[in-house]
């Protein structure tokens, strides 16, 4: 069969053929743990479900602006406001099909075939296919000093005459780093001073613990005119555990909207209007479950990382945000997708290699789950990999015995 260059060079999301994969073992009886998942356990907030269902309930659910319909535009500017301290207005935003769907458009409608993205590494699995998708070409710029704080010349070094865009994921997929003021200032400055695009992906922005505040990359911004090259991408996914209404967003320059409206027309004609209300619903609604979502991930985190620093051979990085620690195994395995699939098949708890990440030897463990899924599934690890645990190991009934050295 002939396929495009571009089908050819895009691989399978690692991280949903990891829940499809989880899916499978489990409808089979297996007593699978997926500490790989990459979405909050918790309800979605009620509001988004009135909204939702007094919509449906009119029976007339028709094509909506392809930009998002006016209300969803409102409480992103509300948002906006509230969160960054910027006012803008209903051509600046743009509702998309999860913040993946935000992102891939910018990147169409910023990047032509040749030209780079540069990230930090470690990075979220979709940027490199992302850029890929368009022609473009990943630049990944690992920190120097092996941390997942990337310094200002790590990322200034990768800059060539071909650079158009940077992506700054913080805090981040897979690590967990929130990146400092001053890091996210200087970047800020780098890139109006190289004139390249910036897109921060603040997906995770209010998931963070012991007591940090939100950055907002506005605060650095010399040019905020409709010039400036500087766009936000938010969404309810992670927020609001509303992972699958798949809606979220980007706030731009006008230009650069209508732009990236004519593309979002062309290619699914905006998303659900159904949808689009649960994300009204969620925003301008009772705000308790996110700070009741932050307060139970940072207890999590701290079940994991007492348990991870058990481990003799592991080192970690505490996570600042999210619910992704990004520990190194390399003392025990130093293939991650060998170490991953290892897991899986003595133990049963799947993780996700950190090679896909951009980093070998790590692998990304979530804290979005139950502590009983966490302690327990830690629990496996560590009886998998480390030799001095006992030689047996009970899930449930079963009886696992160690035949590997
Ligand atoms: C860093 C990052 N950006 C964007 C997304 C996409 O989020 P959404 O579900 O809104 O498309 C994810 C989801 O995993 C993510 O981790």
């Amino acid at each position: 069969m002939s396929l495009s260059l571009i089908a050819k060079s895009i691989k399978p999301s690692p991280t949903l053929a990891l829940n499809e994969k989880f899916a499978i073992l489990k409808a089979k009886g297996n007593p699978v743990i997926h500490l790989g998942g990459g979405e909050p356990k918790s309800k979605v907030p009620m509001d988004a479900i009135l909204a939702t269902s007094a919509h449906l309930n009119t029976g007339e659910i028709r094509y909506a602006p392809a930009d998002g319909i006016p209300a969803l535009k409102q409480a992103i500017i509300r948002y906006t406001e509230e969160f960054y301290n910027r006012k803008v207005e209903p051509e600046n935003v743009i509702a998309s099909g999860g913040a993946k769907q935000a992102i891939m458009v910018a990147l169409q409608a910023i990047l032509n075939p040749q030209e780079e993205l540069i990230f930090p590494v470690p990075y979220w699995v979709s940027y490199p296919d992302m850029a890929r998708l368009c022609g473009a070409i990943p630049v990944p710029a690992p920190a120097e000093d092996g941390t997942f704080y990337p310094r200002l010349k790590d990322i200034e070094d990768r800059i060539s005459s071909y650079t158009k865009a940077m992506i700054i994921n913080s805090p981040n997929n897979p690590s967990g780093a929130m990146y400092s003021e001053e890091f996210i200032a200087a970047v800020v400055e780098l890139c109006e001073k190289k004139d390249i695009y910036l897109i921060m992906d603040d997906i995770y922005h209010r998931l963070i613990f012991d007591g940090r505040k939100p950055i907002n990359a506005y605060k650095y911004a010399n040019n905020l005119d409709e010039n400036s090259k500087l766009i936000i991408i938010n969404g309810v996914s992670k927020q609001y555990a509303m992972t699958g209404f798949r809606i979220g967003w980007a706030v731009a320059n006008k230009k650069l909207i209508e732009a990236m409206t004519n593309i979002q027309a062309h290619q699914t004609s905006g998303p659900s209007v159904l949808l689009q209300k649960a994300a009204v619903g969620a925003l301008n609604g009772l705000q308790s479950s996110v700070e009741s979502l932050r307060t139970t991930l940072e207890n999590n985190r701290n079940v994991m990382m007492d348990m991870l620093n058990s481990f003799d051979g592991v080192k970690i990085t505490k996570p600042d945000g999210t619910f992704y620690c990004f520990a190194d195994f390399s003392h025990y395995e130093k293939n991650s997708n060998k170490l991953s699939n290892f897991l899986i098949e003595k133990v049963q708890v799947l993780t996700v290699p950190g090679a896909e990440f951009g980093m070998e030897g790590y692998l990304r463990i979530s804290y979005c789950g139950s502590i009983k899924d966490i302690t327990e599934g830690i629990e496996r690890i560590k009886w998998a990999l480390d030799l001095n645990s006992p030689n047996e190991l009970y899930i449930g009934d079963r009886k696992l015995v160690r035949d590997w050295a």
